[in-house]
């Protein structure tokens, strides 16, 4: 009740800036950094915006407001920011340009201490917790020409109702739950996204019957820790709103596979130590729920899974691995993996590429360990240095593309049910959608067929695409 009032005061300040802002022919820009929660916000954002007044432009000259939402997961994601607000002072003074900075961050000692210090010019700073009130923070800014702060570091509340421009009107993407509890010892999402909190089942399934009125096709539901959905809830008797029985991840997926009009379902990031039979049965009798499953592996050997605090084992990892692969026909794996956390000697780099060799994933997203102040990772005192994180880097690097090659060559010669998305952003002649293991095909034909699946004959092989060819 207390936050569906909170959002009706939001509401109120909407009409107050497009009541400012009418007849101005207002535009806006928007650069989100990090992951898919993100996107996910900044369409939320992008909904609130336009609401009061503004249109996207994709020409930064043009633009009279510009929000970052900003990532601080790795140091080259603030970067980043750092850089675009450089180029952006400019515009600032000449145009008197309205600059806003949202996402993940913390109140004191991080981003927000930066921003304030170097980058004085930045008009609002607010954070995922005040993502809702930019409505308030926007008027005060304009009408009172003063610079705001609204960042929060508390566990904050779940907002229902806030409107949202999507960017695509196929796949859509679902947040089902916020925060992270897990506290993985190099990770700073805990501290910047606060407490595991999960959305009523309800909600979620209305939003999501909604989307396949509208005519999107594939749903993707995210969280940071996606497969614990209502866990935390459960446990300590934190109370929601019961619906169609739905109180574990396995059952909320059951009923988002009876939705009719929803062709695919994905989810990210599942956690391994979470990932329950019930879930993996409910992926094997689900026609819709995709086969390529993420599954974090962040580091092969058991003694740096200890120190990253991650609960599994090196063994354990590949159990379940091989449990999924037997009980879920076609299956495929995407993971990440971290190279360099302190303490990584030789011995457990070489466990890293044991398993990636094992396991062949279908995709691998591979990050250097990136140190972030307020992580217990980060007091460690055996880092290591640069070059040999690189040296590691690059090896995993060459092991994955090589066996990204290898499965490449199995898809072709074979028909292949494709989501069909839009033209290629390379080539604008050609049609580009994703096969179940959500590979980019890229092929000829018509546009009406966007939005449909079609089955496509894969006919060659270019590292990070295939080609293929209407039967
Ligand atoms: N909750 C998800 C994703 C977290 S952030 C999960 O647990 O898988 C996405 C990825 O960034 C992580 O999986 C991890 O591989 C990487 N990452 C997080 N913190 C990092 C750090 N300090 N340095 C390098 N990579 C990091
Ligand atoms: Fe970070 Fe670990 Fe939580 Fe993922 S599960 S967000 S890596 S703390
Ligand atoms: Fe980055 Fe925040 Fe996502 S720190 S990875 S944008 S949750």
């Amino acid at each position: 009740m207390e936050t569906k009032n909170e959002i009706k005061e939001q509401e109120e300040f909407i009409e107050k800036v497009k009541k400012i802002n009418s007849n101005k022919n207002l535009k806006y820009t928007i650069i989100t950094m990090g992951c898919q929660l993100n996107e996910n916000d900044s369409e939320k954002i992008c909904g609130m915006v336009e609401e009061m007044g503004y249109t996207k432009t994709n020409e930064q000259q043009n633009a009279d407001l510009t929000i970052f939402n900003t990532c601080c997961v790795r140091e080259n994601a603030e970067d980043k920011l750092f850089g675009k607000l450089g180029e952006l002072k400019r515009q600032k003074e000449q145009k008197g340009l309205l600059i806003a900075i949202g996402g993940c961050k913390k109140k004191k000692k991080h981003i927000t201490d930066k921003i304030k210090e170097s980058y004085p010019f930045v008009d609002i700073i607010f954070g995922t917790h005040t993502l809702h009130k930019f409505p308030e923070d926007l008027y005060k800014s304009i009408q009172e020409k003063r610079k705001i702060e609204d960042v929060l570091d508390i566990d904050g509340k779940i907002y229902e109702g806030l409107p949202i421009k999507r960017e695509d009107k196929i796949k859509a993407s679902v947040t089902i739950m916020n925060g992270c509890n897990n506290f993985c010892s190099y990770c700073i999402v805990p501290y910047v996204r606060g407490r595991e909190r999960s959305r009523n089942p309800k909600d979620i399934l209305e939003e999501i019957k909604e989307l396949a009125n509208q005519g999107y096709k594939e749903i993707t539901l995210l969280g940071q820790n996606v497969n614990s959905y209502l866990r935390v809830e459960n446990e300590k008797n934190i109370p929601y709103e019961k619906y169609e029985g739905i109180d574990s991840f396995a059952k909320l997926l059951e009923a988002v596979n009876k939705i009719h009009g929803v062709e695919r379902i994905r989810f990210v990031s599942p956690h391994p130590k979470d990932f329950t039979d019930d879930v993996i049965d409910g992926i094997a009798n689900s026609e819709k729920i995709c086969k390529l499953i993420h599954l974090p592996l962040q580091s092969g050997s058991t003694k740096v899974l200890k120190e990253m605090n991650r609960k599994y084992t090196k063994e354990q990892y590949l159990e379940l691995v091989d449990k999924m692969k037997s009980r879920i026909p076609n299956l495929s794996l995407s993971t990440d993996i971290i190279v360099g956390f302190p303490g990584e000697t030789k011995e457990d780099f070489e466990d890293t590429l044991d398993v990636v060799k094992k396991v062949k994933f279908e995709q691998v997203y591979m990050f250097i360990y990136s140190r972030r102040k307020g992580t217990l990772a980060d007091k460690m005192q055996n880092q290591i240095p640069e070059e040999i994180k690189h040296e590691r880097f690059d090896k995993l690097k060459a092991l994955v593309e090589s066996q990204i090659e290898e499965n490449n060559k199995k898809y072709i010669g074979t028909i292949q049910k494709i989501l069909v998305e839009g033209t290629s952003k390379n080539n604008p002649n050609m049609l580009s959608g994703r096969t179940n293991s959500n590979k980019v095909v890229i092929f000829e034909g018509q546009k009406e067929l966007i939005g449909n699946s079609i089955d496509l004959k894969i006919v060659s092989e270019h590292m990070w695409y295939l080609k293929g060819e209407i039967l």
